[in-house]
């Protein structure tokens, strides 16, 4: 059953350029303004996410990645706009008990900001309170910023299929970690 409190709560990242945004847990409502930032983005960084050349997500996707039995789905949005979407975050059960999937969308004009590492750092929180130990993330092996993020929680490679690369981050309990909402300056 949903936690309202838990979709209620936001979590504060400031950007590197002093922007103020919120992160929240989705909603199946959020659909249109999650397949408005996915219009926004060039197919380049669809692509990047998808591995697959893809113009947005149907509403059969958006119910699927909303779904908490499916997993934690969070998004972003500018801290006085917050009807706009401009990251998706996905942290999503896997057949492996413990293991939870990462991916991270972040708008073009986001971008290279933080946001993506402060998403990634926040992603692992998320996942040692949903119980996983560890977070798998498979992204192409270009992908210089992803892997540069990942590599910032100590990721390693545990397959590597042609262009593309399986990562697995390892989560230690830190009961220091805030659980709910928080401040994470990125500067
Ligand atoms: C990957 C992604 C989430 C990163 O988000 P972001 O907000 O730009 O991330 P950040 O600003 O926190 O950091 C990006 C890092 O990559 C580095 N980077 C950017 N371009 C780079 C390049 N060509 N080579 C090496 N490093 C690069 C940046 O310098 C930064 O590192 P730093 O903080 O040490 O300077 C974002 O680019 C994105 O959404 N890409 C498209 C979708 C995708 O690839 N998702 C991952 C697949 S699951």
């Amino acid at each position: 059953m949903p936690d309202a409190g838990r979709r209620d709560a936001a979590y504060s990242i400031t950007l590197t350029d002093g922007t103020a945004t919120r992160t929240r847990e989705a909603a199946p409502v959020d659909l249109v303004p999650v397949q408005e930032m996915h219009r926004r983005c060039s197919p380049v960084t669809r692509a990047l996410r998808y591995h697959a050349g893809k113009s947005g997500l149907t509403a059969a996707e958006w119910r699927h990645l909303s779904s908490p039995e499916r997993g934690t789905t969070l998004v972003t949005t500018p801290a006085g706009r917050t009807d706009h979407i401009i990251a998706m975050t996905n942290v999503m059960h896997t057949d492996q008990q413990g293991v939870g999937e990462l991916a991270i969308l972040v708008e073009d004009a986001w971008q290279t900001n933080g946001l993506g590492t402060a998403l990634a750092e926040h992603a692992a929180t998320v996942a040692r309170r949903v119980g996983h130990h560890a977070l798998a993330a498979t992204v192409a092996a270009g992908n210089m910023p992803m892997l540069h993020v990942l590599e910032k929680l100590d990721a390693t490679p545990v397959e590597s299929t042609g262009p593309v690369l399986d990562l697995v981050i390892v989560l230690q309990s830190d009961p220091s970690q805030p659980s709910r909402c928080g401040e994470m300056p990125v500067h």
